[in-house]
C-alpha cells in the first residue's frame, strides 16, 4: 500500500515537471535522436549532415578542440571513407585562417599543415565557447524539485538543449551595455549573445534532406552529442556482451550448484 502510494506520488512528480522546466530556466524540446534507449545508435547521415552544419555555419565563431579529425573516419561516429577524412582536413590548407592555424614544427623549425592527427582547430570569435563537450555541459531537463527523475526518464538532454536553443530564437533582440541580446526561450535567462545562426537552407545536403532550421539544428546537435560522446555505440555492444555471459555464467552457476547439492538434497 505504502509502496503504491509512493509510485504513484513519483508518476504525479514526473508529469508535473514539464511545467518546471518550461520555467524560468529555458524550454527543451524533447526532440528524437537515433542514439536513443538502451539499442539506439548514432545515425551515419545524421552525424555527417551535423558535420557539414558545424563546419559551414558554426565554425566560424566556435571551435572543436578537444576532437581529433581523424576521427571523423571512425566506425560508430560519421564514419567518413578514409579519403573524405583526409580531404577534409586538406581543406584547412586553402583558407585564410587555415593560414593562422598552421602549426609550428619545432623539428622542422617551420610551419606546418594541420594532419588528421590534430584536433579540429580552436576558436573563440566573439566570446563563442568551445562545443566539443558542450553536449554534456548542458542539461536540457531538470527536476523536478532538484529530484533528477525527469533525467532518468529522459535522459540529460544536452543534445535536445542544443537543437532547442538552436529552433529557439524568438526574433526579438534588445540592446544591453552596448551589446546586442537576442531573445531565446531554450537559453537559461531568454536572452543570449549569440545571433540566430540558422535561417533554413543554410547548407544544401548531399543527401537530398531538406535543409530547415529544425533539420539542421537536430544533425548538429546529434554531431555536437557524438563529438562529447563518441564511443557510445561500442560502449553499448560491450554492455551488452558482458551481460549475455553474465546470463550464462548465472545459469552455469545454477546447474553447478544443484549438481553439488544433489547427493546431500536426495
Ligand atoms: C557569429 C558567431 C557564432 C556562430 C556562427 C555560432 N555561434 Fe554559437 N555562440 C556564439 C556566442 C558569442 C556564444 C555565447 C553566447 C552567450 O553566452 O550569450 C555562443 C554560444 C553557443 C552555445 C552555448 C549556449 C549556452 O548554453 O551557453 C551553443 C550550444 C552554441 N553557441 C551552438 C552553436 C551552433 C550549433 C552553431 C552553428 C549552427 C553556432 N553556435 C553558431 C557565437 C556564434
Amino acid at each position: 500500500m505504502l509502496k503504491n502510494a509512493t509510485l504513484a506520488a513519483l508518476a504525479a512528480l514526473t508529469f508535473t515537471s514539464g511545467a518546471y522546466a518550461a520555467g524560468g530556466d529555458g524550454k527543451t524540446v524533447d526532440y528524437d535522436f537515433s542514439y536513443e534507449g538502451p539499442f539506439g545508435t548514432y545515425d551515419e547521415n545524421q552525424l555527417q549532415r551535423g558535420l557539414q552544419v558545424y563546419t559551414q555555419v558554426c565554425s566560424a565563431c566556435h571551435g572543436l578542440k578537444f576532437v581529433p579529425m581523424r576521427t571523423l573516419a571512425d566506425e560508430g561516429g560519421p564514419h567518413l571513407p578514409e579519403e573524405q577524412m583526409k580531404a577534409y582536413v586538406d581543406q584547412f590548407l586553402i583558407s585564410d585562417e587555415a593560414a593562422n592555424m598552421h602549426l609550428y614544427d619545432p623539428e622542422e623549425d617551420e610551419l606546418r599543415a594541420l594532419a588528421p592527427t590534430d584536433n579540429f582547430p580552436a576558436n573563440n570569435a566573439a566570446g563563442a565557447p568551445d562545443l566539443s563537450l558542450m553536449a554534456k555541459a548542458r542539461a536540457g531537463f531538470h527536476g523536478p524539485y532538484g529530484t533528477g527523475i525527469n533525467q532518468l526518464m529522459n535522459g540529460i538532454g544536452g543534445a535536445e538543449y542544443i537543437a532547442s536553443l538552436l529552433t529557439g530564437y524568438t526574433g526579438e533582440e534588445k540592446e544591453e551595455a552596448g551589446t546586442i541580446l537576442y531573445e531565446n526561450t531554450a537559453f537559461p535567462g531568454g536572452w543570449i549573445s549569440m545571433g540566430p545562426p540558422l535561417y533554413g537552407d543554410d547548407v544544401e545536403f548531399a543527401d537530398g534532406t531538406e535543409a530547415t532550421i529544425e533539420q539542421q539544428s537536430k544533425d548538429v546537435a546529434a554531431f555536437l552529442r557524438w563529438t562529447a560522446e563518441p564511443h557510445q555505440n561500442s560502449r553499448k555492444q560491450t554492455g551488452f556482451i558482458a551481460v549475455f555471459f553474465l546470463i550464462v555464467l548465472t545459469a552455469l552457476l545454477y546447474l553447478t550448484n544443484k549438481r553439488l547439492w544433489k547427493k546431500v538434497k536426495d
